[in-house]
């Protein structure tokens, strides 16, 4: 499966202590959790032993000790220690599957693939890496993170859903849209070397962030960055009170099961002053109102066959991106 070589966001960094997590990415039930020199480790969330969940257990010098007979696993996976044997040394066959992770954005992310599966795919170069977020390294934007929010819906389905312009006046309505200005004009989409693009997005918003005092027409770009990743970046508005404000927000998810997802924002923001919980209430409110709407929608696969659903051309964004998944051989979500 082409999604096991890619990573994922799967828990906010500072979740991840010298106590285990569990947590499940593709189906995958994983367990995490931070060794004494402070890097992530992630198993499959089953002892070798006797299949007991080892986020169950503990860490206990600085390895991970299952719950049930106290094997202990050290980062590598490798079992250091049988209990019930004290003089027995464990020979290398005997370890639980480890996976690589690292940590960015505020999130650990962790990929399935290992060296062997990962070269069998060589069209997903592009992807290898982290799914890009440029306004990360900029200094003159703070960043936070709102979330997790656990939702019944495929992560292509919500990915969609932040793309997508037309549903503002109905589903945020007096927020980032009003049923009287519904409609959008053309705009530009391109492929990138790991994603879809869409320029020139514009939308007249009756608060378009925390600060809006009045309704302003904004414009935006869309970014498609990995499969299960997406950019939305508000250009500087002209003629309101707070000009020049411009703000990133970054859509990471974790693709739980085919039909559920684990989402996070990162909030990149020209805001210094407002506290995090006011930032992260306006991405909160907005999330919740589009939230109900996505649970509902059937099938819960985002469907790839272009005959399945029905579009117009407003709908350009979401198109590109359904014929990009098709093109980089996703099938985790999609039908
Ligand atoms: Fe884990 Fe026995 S099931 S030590
Ligand atoms: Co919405």
């Amino acid at each position: 499966m082409i999604e096991n070589s890619l990573w994922h966001p799967v828990a906010q960094a500072h979740e991840v202590v010298d106590a285990p997590l569990g947590v499940q990415l593709l189906d995958q039930p994983l367990v995490l959790w931070r060794d004494p020199q402070g890097q992530v480790r992630v198993f499959v969330d089953r002892c070798p032993h006797r299949g007991a969940r080892l986020s169950m257990g503990r860490v206990e010098n600085g390895h991970l000790e299952c719950p049930y007979h106290g094997w202990q696993f050290a980062d590598s996976g490798q079992c250091v220690k049988v209990p019930a044997l004290p003089s027995f040394t464990p020979p290398p066959s005997q370890c639980v599957k480890a996976f690589e992770a690292q940590e960015a954005y505020g999130l650990v992310w962790v990929r399935l693939a290992t060296g062997e599966e990962l070269s069998a795919v060589p069209a997903l170069a592009a992807l290898a890496a982290l799914p890009a977020f440029e306004a990360e390294a900029d200094a003159h934007l703070r960043k936070l993170n709102c979330g997790p929010y656990d939702v019944a819906a495929s992560a292509p389905r919500i990915i969609e859903n932040f793309l997508d312009m037309s549903h503002f006046g109905f589903v945020h309505e007096g927020w980032l849209g009003s049923r009287d200005a519904t409609a959008i004009e053309a705009y530009a989409v391109e492929t990138t070397a790991t994603g879809v693009l869409a320029t020139g997005c514009k939308a007249v918003q009756p608060q378009s962030n925390l600060h809006s005092t009045s309704a302003a027409e904004v414009e935006y770009t869309y970014e498609v960055t990995a499969p299960y990743a997406a950019v939305l970046t508000k250009l500087p508005e002209s003629g309101t009170t707070r000009a020049g404000w411009r703000e990133s927000i970054a859509l990471f998810i974790c693709p739980v099961t085919p039909e559920t997802s684990r989402v996070w924002f990162r909030l990149a923001v020209a805001d210094f002053d407002s506290p995090d919980a006011q930032l992260q209430e306006f991405q909160h409110t907005i999330f919740c109102q589009d939230q109900p709407v996505l649970e509902s929608q059937q099938p819960k696969c985002l469907p790839l066959d272009p005959r399945a659903e029905m579009h117009s051309a407003a709908d350009r964004m979401s198109s590109a991106y359904r014929r990009y998944l098709r093109a980089s051989g996703i099938t985790f979500g999609v039908c």
